[in-house]
């Protein structure tokens, strides 16, 4: 246990949200009927948009593919929470402490990139309507998406290089309900000041970066549409609307666990609930009751 030793630590003990039992059966019910919900919701939205020609359009594509990215965001770190509070448990190992850091970070940061490209779509859409087809082509579609991807997978390999091979000697404990990088490398030997700073710096550029370029696009957007204040205007406030409030959701609690400048909070690992579990349920609600199209669309499937 003393700071020198290299001891080698093959599995962490994950502390959970809370060590009383009353509160651990609410969070079991909580967190399973979330998920349950959420990945239902969600891949209702893939079936209905991918069934219904009427939705074939980007708009709805990369909603679909927004929803195809929840579903995994969902299920990265919520089953084992659940199957934990289930057993009692809360162990992981070190491989999957590694696979889980892995997975949460490329998915994550694709999402992130995702809701730009979806900001970038409403901004040619109501801005440069007379382009959109041109421009948000199948093939665009598909470019964006693999952008998407690919950022989202150097923004996590990025960072999982560094933390990989760490010495972890002061404890196995984790202060969360997951593995994240900032919990694994304070359990490190070394002296990790600079592998904080650096996970911080790239976690607080994607974030803040993707949010910038996202708030940047909807004044944009705001300005267009009321200019041109007509019939379409409330239909595009609307579509915008729905869109300012998942990236709040979504971005909100990133930002505060990756970018807060001051030692952990201890409230973190209670906003990271939001972005493991909450967003993506939300975002199907949102997206889906507040668009008639979807809404009729569903009701055709059924
Ligand atoms: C994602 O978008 C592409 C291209 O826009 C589309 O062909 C594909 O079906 C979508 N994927 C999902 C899972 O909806």
């Amino acid at each position: 246990m003393d700071g020198g030793n290299r001891s080698v630590v093959s599995e962490f003990l994950l502390l959970g949200l809370t060590s009383s039992w009353k509160m651990q059966i609410f969070l079991f019910l909580f967190f399973t009927i979330f998920y349950v919900a959420s990945m239902l919701e969600n891949l209702l939205i893939v079936l209905t948009i991918i069934s219904d020609h009427h939705l074939h359009s980007p708009m709805y594509f990369l909603l679909a593919n927004l929803s195809f990215t929840d579903t995994g965001v969902s299920s990265i770190a919520t089953p084992k929470m659940i199957y934990d509070l289930f057993r009692k448990c809360e162990v992981i190992s070190l491989k999957g402490c590694i696979t889980q850091m892995f997975f949460i970070h490329t998915v994550g940061g694709t999402e992130m990139v995702l809701l730009t490209v979806m900001a970038y779509d409403r901004y040619v859409a109501i801005c440069k309507p007379l382009h959109y087809l041109t421009v948000m082509s199948l093939r665009m579609c598909i470019f964006l998406l693999a952008v998407a991807w690919t950022i989202g997978l150097t923004h996590s390999v990025a960072q999982l290089a560094f933390v990989v091979n760490l010495p972890i000697c002061s404890s196995n404990k984790m202060d969360s309900f997951y593995c994240d990088f900032h919990r694994f490398i304070k359990l490190a030997c070394t002296d990790a000041y600079r592998l904080e700073f650096l996970v911080t710096a790239n976690s607080g550029f994607i974030s803040m970066g993707t949010f910038f370029i996202l708030i940047v696009s909807y004044i944009f957007v705001l300005a267009t549409v009321r200019k041109h204040s007509s019939g379409g205007s409330s239909k595009a406030l609307s579509t915008l609307s729905a869109h300012i409030t998942v990236v709040v959701f979504f971005f909100g609690p990133c930002i505060i666990v990756y970018v807060w400048p001051f030692p952990t909070l201890p409230i973190d690992k209670y906003l990271a609930i939001f972005d493991v579990l909450i967003t993506s349920f939300m975002n199907s609600i949102i997206y889906t009751f507040r668009n008639k199209e979807m809404k009729v669309a569903m009701r055709r499937l059924f």
